[in-house]
């Protein structure tokens, strides 16, 4: 099972802005803490950050038929692209969306997320620890996919066993 970690702009300034808002951690302590979870469970996972909206689209599409999860948090992207969220909807893989701060706590433009729609959950305000919680999150999702496509191939073997002793 492989896991896409996609960060948007300015998140690459973890432990330099804002501190106030998003803390002292910076971004390779947190990709470090969820490279740690990964290999204690077995997943797979890849880190990408970009300050720009058609890389992160870009890096969406590349997941198709290679990444089984995507946990985005796609910044000030997110209350602005459209372009990313179709992406997200194009590949119709689960992805969490993260945000450091409780973005509904904050300034109304960032009230709203136009990429929120097409996830599968959003977690917000729990700072670094949010991250943590979207990979307890995606192996809980991909274990029900999982469990939902065993039972589904159970269904069609019966169904031929029954077809072939009829
Ligand atoms: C953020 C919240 C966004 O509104 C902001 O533009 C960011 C970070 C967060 O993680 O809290 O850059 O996504």
């Amino acid at each position: 099972m492989k896991i896409v970690v996609i960060q948007g702009p300015n998140l690459n300034m973890l432990g330099i802005r804002e501190k106030s808002i998003y803390g002292p951690m910076k971004l390779e302590d947190i990709h470090s803490q969820m490279r740690t979870f990964a290999e204690q469970n077995k997943l797979e996972i890849e880190f990408f950050q970009s300050n720009l909206e058609g890389e992160i689209v870009d890096r969406i599409q590349e997941c198709l038929g290679d990444a089984d999860g995507i946990i985005i948090n796609p910044a000030a992207y997110t209350h602005t692209s459209i372009a990313i969220r179709d992406a997200l909807s194009a590949v119709q893989i689960p992805a969490i969306e993260v945000h450091l701060s409780n973005i509904h706590q904050r300034e109304e433009f960032r009230h709203k997320s136009m990429t929120a729609p097409v996830c599968a959950g959003q977690i917000v305000g729990m700072g670094p620890f949010g991250y943590h919680l979207a990979m307890i999150g995606m192996v809980q999702i991909l274990s029900e996919i999982n469990a939902m496509k065993q039972a589904k191939k159970a269904k069609i073997q019966t169904q031929e066993t029954g077809s072939n002793n009829s």
